[in-house]
């Protein structure tokens, strides 16, 4: 993608898709919203759910954790590159879809590798959240959110902001007027 305007500096996204199934709402309302990234954004996407990452495992006890390698060293090549990071996720049972919860979760394995400094490198990037579920009630997407939000400040990072829209069968979440119009704007109006 092309920066839009030369003059401004260079931001790198990276669009992290965590459903299990493809074409679905929550990547079209990802993509609607990359549509409108800021000047100078170039964006990256990479599927946390099509190759499955391997299952972490929490070795901390043992001092187990090494340096990622295959597809976990491509991801975290890929998020210490990035500034900007949107987890894309379906609500799945009030929470992030599994493959988004084992990235996280081998954000915890990472934090423990001798000389990645994993901590320190992600500090001040910006962490953004995407969803859609099928529950129109308000609230219901609440839990995501809130854990996001909690685990984007315990990791040190900003929280740009979260965009909801509701869908249940692939593409439905495009009739959702109210957070397409949004998705027009969200990028662009950070909250952090
Ligand atoms: C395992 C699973 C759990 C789900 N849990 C919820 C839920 O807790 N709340 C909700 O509103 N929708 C839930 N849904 C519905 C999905 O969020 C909804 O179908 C969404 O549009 C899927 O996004 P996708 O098309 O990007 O995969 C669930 C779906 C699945 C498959």
């Amino acid at each position: 993608q092309k920066p839009q305007n030369p003059g401004a500096p260079m931001t790198r996204w990276l669009f992290l898709p965590c459903s299990t199934r493809p074409d679905g709402n929550t990547l079209a309302l990802a993509r609607a919203a990359a549509a409108h990234l800021p000047a100078g954004a170039e964006a990256h996407w990479f599927d946390l759910a099509t190759p499955p990452l391997p299952r972490f495992a929490d070795l901390r006890a043992r001092g187990g954790h090494v340096a990622p390698n295959g597809r976990l060293a491509e991801l975290a090549a890929a998020t210490l590159a990035a500034d900007e990071l949107v987890l894309v996720s379906p609500v799945y049972w009030y929470g992030l879809a599994g493959p988004g919860h084992e990235m996280l979760d081998h954000w915890s394995g990472w934090l423990e590798v001798p000389g990645m400094e994993f901590a320190g490198r992600m500090r001040g990037k910006r962490l953004w959240l995407v969803t859609v579920r099928a529950d129109p009630a308000q609230g219901s997407q609440a839990p995501l959110e809130d854990a996001m939000r909690r685990s984007a400040r315990w990791m040190g990072l900003r929280f740009g902001g979260a965009l909801h829209g509701v869908g249940d069968a692939p593409g439905e979440v495009l009739a959702d007027a109210e957070a397409m119009a949004r998705a027009r704007v969200f990028f662009t109006t950070p909250e952090a």
